[in-house]
């Protein structure tokens, strides 16, 4: 990124530090939400279920309110949040239209506040991650539309190469609008049996691979270079990463649903685009090495870093599971286990959600306009979201083998659920230190909002359109 100071606008012109703000007010809320519900599920799990008996608080139900809180109301409001600080940043233009901003917040609150609600009352769809109720399918299709175009707009007036977070952001949008459509409309209007199963497994990897992973790793190729204060290693690596995505991810989703009745010869063409896109994701992951090579001591003293390369190593580690998990040999044992929801933890919570939390710590200062309450506390949030969440997968990734084992030893299924409690209330403490995180968090937030000490953004931070 190169610096264009004559050309440079003011940051107050760009970037709507209080819809900012909102967003992230809003992605914790749902976090915080979300959490509830997971707490909810793991006691129940253990046989503490505190709302016993009562419809609405029904396990069944809030693992639904659970899983959509987390995609939905976290992880897509602490994108845009995100989104409307770095898009205006990078092509020196605002939004479309602030206006249509505010309207597609207040939209998108209330389309995950509705499914939430539709979720307690019974009204889901019986498509995973899909359950979003129908009437909500339409409205959240056309926000998805105005969410595009509101960002497009700055990006297509840009001239000359576009820096590779564009790149990512461009596709995030395209992508996530088809993605929704494909997992919301197909399967429930054109296709069935087998044929739906396999755009269900598309749209479940894609949703992962298709709208969060571009926009995560859009967002790094941004915020590491800046917090660094050097450039990316590899320029051409970061395109061999981009198109590899392009081109292998879609070809994947069929490996949620090996042998399934869905032909062979897609189930073993998943397995082999899977083993690709591995290979790619550790061209993406040695690049980010190779920016902090050097300057290693940036994880212990600047916290958003130590959030972005833990984030990192755990990504590492998540597609590293997925190159064992998806080959046939393994999916005959670990198919239907906690590994799979080991897994899944590992790569929403331990990749993106931190990312967006080191992003979050990265970005309250300046946007609140006070330096933290305290560091230390910034710490403690790291650190018990941290190994929360380490212990939480490798306790359900362990527990799945021991369920595996006991299913493969045709064991009573009983023998496998007492296998499981151990893992089951190790999941419980591993949930309340993460839960405990996001608590200390908060309240770092509210008293950095109530101190009295003025911090100013650094327009000179503002950079020039990459070239
Ligand atoms: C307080 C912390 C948390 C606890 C106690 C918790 C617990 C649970 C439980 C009990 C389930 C259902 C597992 C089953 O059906 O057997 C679940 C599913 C899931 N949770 Fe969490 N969770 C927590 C935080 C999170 C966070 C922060 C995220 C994402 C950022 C997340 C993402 C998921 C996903 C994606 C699933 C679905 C897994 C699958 O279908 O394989 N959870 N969680």
């Amino acid at each position: 990124m190169s610096d264009d100071s004559t050309a440079k606008p003011r940051h107050e012109d760009l970037v709507d530090q209080r819809l900012v703000c909102w967003y992230f007010a809003a992605a914790l809320t749902f976090l915080f939400i979300s959490m509830l519900g997971g707490m909810l599920m793991a006691l129940q799990l253990v046989r503490h279920n505190p709302f016993a008996g009562i419809e609405i608080f029904s396990p069944g139900r809030w693992r639904m309110i659970h899983t959509n809180a987390v995609a939905y109301g976290f992880l897509a409001n602490g994108f845009l949040g995100c989104l409307h600080w770095a898009v205006p940043r990078l092509t020196l233009r605002p939004v479309l239209d602030r206006r249509l901003s505010v309207l597609i917040f207040i939209a998108w609150q209330a389309v995950v506040l509705a499914t939430a609600g539709g979720l307690a009352f019974g009204q889901a769809q019986a498509l995973e991650w899909g359950e979003t109720p129908t009437w909500i399918d339409p409205v959240a299709q056309v926000g998805l539309l105005l969410v595009a175009i509101n960002f497009m707009a700055p990006i297509s007036k840009m001239s000359g190469p576009l820096y590779v977070t564009l790149w990512y952001f461009l596709a995030a949008f395209i992508w996530t609008f088809l993605t929704y459509a494909m997992g919301n409309f197909v399967p429930e209007y054109f296709v069935a049996g087998t044929s739906a199963g396999a755009v269900g497994g598309l749209f479940i990897h894609d949703l992962v691979g298709l709208f969060v992973t571009p926009l995560g790793w859009g967002l790094m190729y941004y915020f590491v270079p800046i917090l660094l204060k050097k450039p990316i290693w590899s320029h051409g690596l970061s395109l061999v990463g981009f198109w590899g995505l392009a081109f292998f991810y879609p070809l994947q989703g069929i490996h949620h649903f090996l042998y399934t009745p869905i032909p062979m010869f897609l189930q073993y063409g998943a397995v082999i685009s899977t083993i690709a896109v591995e290979l790619v994701v550790t061209t993406v992951v040695i690049n980010f090495f190779g920016t902090i090579w050097g300057s290693g001591s940036a994880v212990k003293h600047n916290l958003p870093i130590r959030w972005f390369y833990t984030g990192m190593v755990f990504y590492f580690l998540t597609c590293f599971q997925c190159a064992l998990q998806v080959t046939m040999t393994f999916q005959a044992l670990i198919h239907f286990t906690d590994w799979v929801v080991g897994h899944a933890h590992l790569v929403m919570f331990g990749v993106f959600s931190m990312w967006i939390l080191g992003i979050m710590t990265y970005l309250f200062p300046l946007l609140i306009g006070r330096d933290w309450y305290s560091r230390k506390l910034c710490e403690w949030h790291f650190w018990l979201s941290a190994v929360g969440i380490f212990v939480m997968a490798g306790d359900l990734i362990l527990g799945g083998l021991f369920q595996g084992w006991s299913w493969a030893a045709l064991q009573p299924w009983d023998a496998s659920v007492e296998v499981s409690f151990p893992f089951w209330f190790v999941r419980v403490f591993a949930g309340l230190a993460m839960f405990g995180g996001l608590l200390v968090f908060l309240y770092n937030i509210w008293m950095t909002w109530r101190g009295e000490e003025e911090l100013a953004v650094d327009s000179a931070t503002v950079p020039a359109p990459a070239s």
